[in-house]
């Protein structure tokens, strides 16, 4: 049994399924020799993560596919429904990401409450001639400590993001289209945890209350954005935005517009439309932090990924570990 890991997988997943006697390789190949090469190779399912796409023309063109493997959580770029319609498995791994997700997303909070990711980028060429004007231009940072964070769908992800904002003293608002009474779970080492009850409220209160707003809500079907023009108008005029869930959520015009004209204080975005080559002005605007979409890029996250990826593979081919 051959598998295609066409975007990697961890060294742990590839060992478990070894030893199981499944074959992985992790050689990249080209999006459009996919189907060349799986045919060849007859390889019987392939993995991704966001880079490759497998759609209705590739699903069509190797018959010998068995299953679709998506170390993460989107499944934007995979035709699921049509995959299951022909007896292919598809599978994903919701669960493995959520802290590395949320802890990327604390990153840029706190980059953005002192103005981090612009100092970062002015020291090298100012830090010697301009010290007192750069320490006079990030003398306004803020605390987190009792600010509010607004969290836009409160699922895994969300809800890890709540732990670690309950346990920095930020007051945390959530919004959901189904919502869960399950209080957020706050672990604290060596003494047990404690739950706090979050609110759900509605996504126009998240806009009006929050100095902090953070998605994570898939990709819309209908490819429309959740935050545009009218959202970001109801926002505080001293929030920040951080979108580390897909591009498109937020329309990117409308957030440049309404930075440039004062509507709020910045974004955080770690992906993009037209990954991977996103837009300029978005890459090189003063008050947007950046990152090229790292929220599930941690060696934790990755080998929890791979070994789930493996244990649902064995399960797809009716193996087990020898
Ligand atoms: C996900 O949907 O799991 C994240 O966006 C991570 O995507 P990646 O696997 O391409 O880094």
């Amino acid at each position: 049994m051959k598998v295609l890991a066409n975007d990697g997988i961890s060294q742990s997943g590839i060992d478990h399924l070894t030893k199981a006697g499944v074959e992985v390789s992790t050689e990249k190949v080209a999006q459009e020799d996919l189907a060349k090469v799986m045919n060849k190779e007859g390889y019987v399912g392939i993995l991704v993560r966001s880079a490759t796409t497998v759609r209705r023309d590739l699903i069509d063109a190797v018959p010998g596919l068995k299953f679709i493997g998506r170390g993460g959580v989107g499944m934007d770029n995979i035709d699921v429904e049509y995959a299951r319609s022909k007896g292919i498995a598809v599978f994903n791994t919701p669960a493995a990401s959520s802290q590395s997700v949320a802890e990327l997303v604390m990153a840029h909070m706190f980059s953005a409450a002192r103005s981090l990711f612009d100092s970062n980028r002015l020291m090298p060429t100012q830090g010697s001639s301009e010290f007192k004007a750069l320490k006079k231009k990030y003398a306004k940072g803020m605390e987190l400590r009792g600010k509010t964070l607004g969290i836009v769908g409160f699922g895994r992800i969300g809800r890890a993001l709540a732990s670690y904002a309950l346990g920095c003293g930020m007051k945390v608002i959530s919004t959901d289209k189904y919502p869960s009474d399950a209080p957020v779970k706050l672990h604290i080492e060596g003494h047990g945890s404690i739950e706090v009850q979050v609110p759900n409220i509605s996504f126009d209160q998240i806009l009006k209350e929050s100095d902090f707003i953070s998605l994570h809500v898939p990709k819309q079907e209908d490819g429309s954005a959740v935050i545009a023009k009218a959202e970001l108008e109801k926002m505080k005029s001293n929030a920040v935005l951080i979108n580390a869930a897909r591009g498109g959520v937020v329309n990117e015009a409308d957030l440049l517009g309404a930075l440039e004209a004062g509507q709020l204080k910045y974004a955080a975005l770690d992906v993009f439309d037209n990954e991977p080559t996103p837009d300029g002005k978005v890459l090189s605007h003063e008050k947007i932090s950046l990152s090229p979409h790292i929220g599930a890029a941690t060696t934790e996250a990755q080998g929890r990924i791979g070994v789930e990826l493996a244990e649902q593979i064995l399960e797809v081919l009716g193996k087990t570990i020898a």
